[in-house]
C-alpha cells in the first residue's frame, strides 16, 4: 500500500489559507508530517489550531492550499469517506451506552459484520488495558479512563490519521500528566499518525515529536521540543514556551575576541559564540532562560569572567549584580526575581538539591548572577 509515498511527508499541508469573511484565521500555513509521528499545534486561544485541524478533518474546507495524506487528495473527499478520526475533548463519550458499545458505535453505524466488531472492540479494550470496564457506563469511570475509551472509539476504525483537539483540556494536573503519557504508549503501540491540537506547552512537549508554534493564523517555529526550547528564533516563541530574560543590545564592533563576539545591553555585556549572521552595530535581544543562570554570593574571578574587558572597559561579562526583590519556592527549584542596576528585572532558577536553605540568598541580598558562554540565544527578529 502506498508504495512511493515518501514516509517523511505522509501528510501534506501545502500552503493552506482560510479566511472566514475578511478575517485569516489560517494564513498560508504548509507542514510535513511522517507517518507514525505525533504532532503538535501549539498556541494561545485564537490562534487558527483548531480551524487547521478541522480542515484536516474535512469539517472545513480551505480557501486556498491542499491537504494530502499518502495518495490522497483529502480536499476531494467528503468527511465520512476521510480515512481520517477525530477525537474531542470530554463530551466525547455517548453517556447512555457503555463502554463495550461505545467502542462499537462507529463500526455497527458503518455495518461492520458482528463478528468483526466483537474482535476490533476487544483488541480496542486490551490497548487501552480496560477489559474489565466494558460494561460500564461513562459515568462510573474517572477522567482519565473515559480518555482511554475515547481513544479507544477513535482508533477503532483504523483510521490512517488521528486527531485530537485538546484532548486532555478536562482532565486535572496529576491526572493530565499521566494520561499524556498512556495516551502516547497507546498511539504508539498502534503507529498511527497523529496531529493534536493544545493551548499548554507543557502537554505539547510531553506528548509530540514535533511541535508548531503558531500565531495568528501562522507557525512562527516548527521543531522538537528541545529545539524550540532551547533554540527559539523568534522573540515571541522564546517568551511563549517557559521562562525567559530578553535583553536587548547592541553587537559590538571589535569582533576580535579570540572567537567570541559581544553583545552590549544596558546591564551587562554577553559574550557569544560568533554565529547567526551578527553584524557589528547589530540591535539584537539576548534570551536566558532562568535555569541556565548560577547565582553566587560574589563575582566570579576565573577566566570566563573574571578579566577586565580592556575594550569594552566593563567587568560585567556574562555577569551582573543585582539584588533580590522577591523569592518563589516551587519544591523542587526556587525562582529569585533580581533587580539589575538599570531597574530590569532578572530571573533565575536555583534547583534545591538540598533539603536545607542554609546560605541561600534572602531577600535583600546583594547577589551575583552568572551564566556560560553558549547559554545565550541571540534573537534578531
Ligand atoms: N466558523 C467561523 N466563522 C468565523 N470565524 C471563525 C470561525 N471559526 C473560527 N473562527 C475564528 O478564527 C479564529 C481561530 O479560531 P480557532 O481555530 O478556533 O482558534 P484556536 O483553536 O487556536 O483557539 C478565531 O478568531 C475564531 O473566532
Ligand atoms: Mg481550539
Amino acid at each position: 500500500m502506498n508504495a512511493g509515498i515518501d514516509d517523511s511527508a505522509f501528510l501534506r499541508i501545502a500552503a493552506v489559507t482560510k479566511d472566514f469573511g475578511d478575517f485569516r484565521a489560517v494564513d498560508e500555513v504548509s507542514l510535513d508530517v511522517a507517518r507514525g509521528e505525533i504532532f503538535a499545534l501549539l498556541g494561545s486561544s485564537g490562534c487558527g489550531k483548531s480551524t487547521l485541524l478541522r480542515i484536516l478533518a474535512g469539517f472545513e474546507t480551505p480557501s486556498s492550499g491542499s491537504v494530502t495524506l499518502g495518495r490522497i487528495d483529502l480536499a476531494r473527499m467528503p468527511p465520512y469517506e476521510r480515512p481520517v478520526n477525530m477525537m474531542f475533548q470530554s463530551y466525547a463519550l455517548f453517556p447512555h451506552l457503555t463502554v463495550w458499545d461505545n467502542i462499537a458505535f462507529g463500526l455497527r453505524r458503518d455495518g461492520l459484520p458482528k463478528a468483526e466488531i466483537a474482535s476490533r472492540v476487544e483488541d480496542m479494550l486490551r490497548l487501552v488495558q480496560m477489559p474489565q470496564f466494558a460494561k460500564r457506563k461513562p459515568h462510573q469511570l474517572s477522567g482519565g479512563q473515559q480518555q482511554r475509551v475515547a481513544l479507544a472509539r477513535s482508533l477503532a476504525k483504523r483510521p490512517q490519521l488521528l486527531l485530537l483537539d485538546e484532548p486532555l483540556g478536562a482532565l486535572d494536573r496529576k491526572l493530565r500528566e499521566a494520561t499524556q503519557i498512556e495516551l502516547v504508549n497507546i498511539i504508539r503501540d498502534v503507529g498511527v499518525t497523529c496531529v493534536m491540537v493544545t493551548h499548554d506547552q507543557q502537554e505539547a512537549m510531553t506528548m509530540a515529536s514535533r511541535i508548531a508554534v503558531m500565531s495568528e493564523g501562522r507557525f512562527l517555529q516548527v521543531g522538537s521540543p528541545v529545539d524550540v526550547y532551547e533554540s527559539p528564533t523568534t522573540r515571541f516563541v522564546a517568551d511563549f514556551i517557559g521562562d525567559v530574560n530578553l535583553m536587548d543590545g547592541v553587537v559590538n564592533d571589535h569582533g576580535d575576541h579570540g572567537g567570541h563576539v559581544d553583545v552590549r545591553c544596558a546591564d551587562v555585556v554577553h559574550r557569544i559564540a560568533p554565529g547567526g549572521g551578527m553584524r557589528p552595530g547589530q540591535l539584537v535581544t539576548v534570551a536566558v532562560r532562568p535555569e541556565k543562570i548560577e547565582l553566587r554570593a560574589d563575582r566570579g574571578n576565573d577566566a570566563t569572567w573574571g578579566e577586565r574587558d580592556p575594550i569594552n572597559q566593563v567587568d560585567q561579562v556574562n555577569q551582573v549584580r543585582g539584588i533580590v526583590r522577591a523569592l518563589a519556592y516551587f519544591g523542587g527549584y526556587t525562582m529569585y526575581h533580581l533587580e539589575l542596576p538599570s531597574g530590569a528585572p532578572l530571573k533565575v532558577n536555583v534547583g534545591n538539591e538540598r533539603r536545607s536553605r542554609d546560605g541561600a540568598p534572602m531577600h535583600g541580598d546583594a547577589v551575583w548572577a552568572r551564566w556560560l558562554p553558549g547559554s545565550q540565544v541571540v534573537l534578531t527578529q
